[in-house]
């Protein structure tokens, strides 16, 4: 007998959970909208998509003449890209503007001219120097594979 009342008590608190949870399970989904729809206002709101968060016209007029001559064909940016020059992430605090601005509007005897005007040149520049303000890339020549693929150092 007092076995039976045992598991009879059992399932009767498990009931008791089952039906007041039950009860709470609308509400808990009524309070978890209401958090799901002030949230997604929120973030309407404050979404940082506006365009003083992009970086400057000039930086970007570098960044297209950067796309449009191709450069990343030839050179890295935070290892990526092709590997005929140098990579150029850190290059404006490595070798300053002035330097820089020399290949960019003459080339070489192995870097094209592209005949950049005067404000074009710049702007590449001022795009290198925004790339190279976000972070510290280099991966020296030896570290790169034939496949074109590099292994960073092990700390
Ligand atoms: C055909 C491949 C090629 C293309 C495309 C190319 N470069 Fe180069 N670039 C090179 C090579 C190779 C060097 C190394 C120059 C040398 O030693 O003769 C170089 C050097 C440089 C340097 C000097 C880097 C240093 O650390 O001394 C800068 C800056 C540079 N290039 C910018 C650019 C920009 C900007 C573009 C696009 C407008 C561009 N390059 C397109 C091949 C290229």
């Amino acid at each position: 007998m007092l076995h039976t009342d045992a598991r009879h008590g059992g399932f009767l608190i498990f009931y008791r959970f089952l039906t007041f949870f039950l009860q709470d399970l609308s509400k808990i989904f009524t309070i978890l909208t209401i958090l799901f729809m002030l949230f997604s206002i929120a973030i309407y709101k404050n979404g940082n998509l506006e365009p003083k968060h992009l970086p400057s016209s000039k930086i970007m007029a570098g960044w297209k003449t950067w796309q449009d001559k191709n450069c990343q064909s030839c050179h890295q940016l935070f290892g990526l890209g092709g590997y005929l020059g140098p990579d150029l992430t850190n290059s404006v605090t490595e070798k300053g503007k002035p330097y820089l601005k020399v290949f960019v509007q003459y080339g070489t005897a192995r870097m094209p001219n592209f005949k950049l005007k005067e404000q074009e040149a710049d702007e590449v520049i001022e795009f290198l120097a925004w790339v190279d303000s976000s972070g510290k890339s280099r991966v020296p020549a030896e570290a790169v594979e034939w496949t074109g693929n590099y292994k960073l150092q092990e700390r």
